[in-house]
């Protein structure tokens, strides 16, 4: 079975893309045929910094290889590192409807939210469609607001197909509604576009800041508290053994809590968990050309994959005139 999804490079990675995404990407590493990959040109519709658009890309890579994406099982790349991207995108534009773009919830979100209403932006569905169907991908598991992309990419492919015959595989949604969203220190879903994010890999201090301000209600110590409204609970469940979860929950009922003690707890717990992935992240960001080559021999596996799919589109639409 072959499983893909990829990630943009748009900040750092935090708390929530990993347990929203990454942790179960690399989980599939043993069930079928992963392909993960860094979605680059995506994140054109949202980062203008050349620099900070190249530091984030090889800290994604970084950040995924550290936490165990294990590149000779997997196909690993950067989205920019294979032109077919790009190519299968601008064939599938002529199978989207406009008004099938006019209706995605993503484009509209982000808009209000203050990206530039760009073409690319309109777009970005019609370049993800691309990158799902250049794989021949069975299964695309992703969070619910990316339900409607890939719903999206099975109705291109339908299209397509229904003029120029069953050339692109039709995928089949994952959505995982059993992934918890993440909340963010303001108690508001975790994501870098609220400023709210713990960062996966951020320096110990930073951690305790940022744990140290999450907020929480004004019950006083002494009063009954309740887990399961309470957003400092969630993350703690996170990372806590079933055994702690339970003795945390029975404290908040009892009474006599303080949140700070539960921040502390919650502090040691983040930052052991990460410990022995931290280790490994340090390795490779000493030897950053080790990732490039990774990620090179990566984009050279899975274009190998996207041969296959681009000679029966090319052949398909007939952009392939000398025979
Ligand atoms: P952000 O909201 O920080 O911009 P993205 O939209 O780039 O993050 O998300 C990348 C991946 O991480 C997606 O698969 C998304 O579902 C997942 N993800 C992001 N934030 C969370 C969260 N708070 N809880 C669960 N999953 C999340
Ligand atoms: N749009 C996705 C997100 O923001 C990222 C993405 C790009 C993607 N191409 C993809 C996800 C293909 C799954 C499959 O999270």
């Amino acid at each position: 079975m072959r499983i893909l999804s990829g990630i943009q490079p748009s900040g750092v990675l935090h708390l929530g893309n990993y347990f929203g995404m990454m942790r179960r990407m690399i989980e599939y590493q043993e069930r079928g045929e992963l392909f993960c990959f860094i979605v680059n040109l995506h994140a054109l519709t949202s980062v203008f910094d050349a620099e900070s658009l190249r530091r984030n890309t090889v800290d994604a890579a970084v950040d995924f290889l550290a936490l165990g994406l294990d590149p000779d099982r997997s196909y690993f790349w950067v989205q920019s590192d294979l032109p077919e991207h790009a190519e299968l995108s601008w064939y599938l534009s002529n199978f989207t409807p406009v008004g099938l773009l006019q209706r995605a919830h993503s484009y509209k979100d982000k808009v209000e939210k203050g990206l530039p209403a760009n073409a690319g932006l309109f777009n970005y569905p019609v370049l993800m469609a691309a990158d799902i169907l250049l794989f021949r991908s069975d299964v695309v598991p992703v969070g619910r607001d990316q339900k409607q992309h890939v719903e999206m990419a099975r109705d291109i492919a339908i299209r397509f197909n229904n003029t120029y015959g069953e050339v692109l595989k039709v995928p089949e949604v994952e959505v995982k509604e059993d992934v918890a969203t993440v909340p963010g220190i303001d108690g508001r879903k975790m994501s870098k576009s609220y400023n709210n994010v713990i960062e996966i890999f951020g320096d110990r201090e930073s951690l305790e800041n940022k744990v140290m301000s999450f907020v929480t209600d004004s019950t006083p110590v002494e009063k009954p508290k309740d887990p399961d409204s309470c957003s400092l609970f969630a993350l703690y469940r996170l990372f806590a053994e079933p055994d702690a979860v339970t003795a945390m929950a029975q404290r908040y009922r009892a009474g006599g809590l303080k949140y700070s003690d539960v921040k502390q707890e919650l502090i040691e717990l983040i930052w052991d968990f990460f410990t022995p992935y931290r280790q490994q992240r340090e390795e490779l960001a000493s030897d950053i050309g080790r990732v490039i080559d990774i990620l090179r021999l990566g984009a050279k596996k899975a274009r190998r994959v996207a041969a296959e799919t681009m000679d029966a589109v090319r052949e398909a639409v007939g952009v392939r005139y000398s025979r």
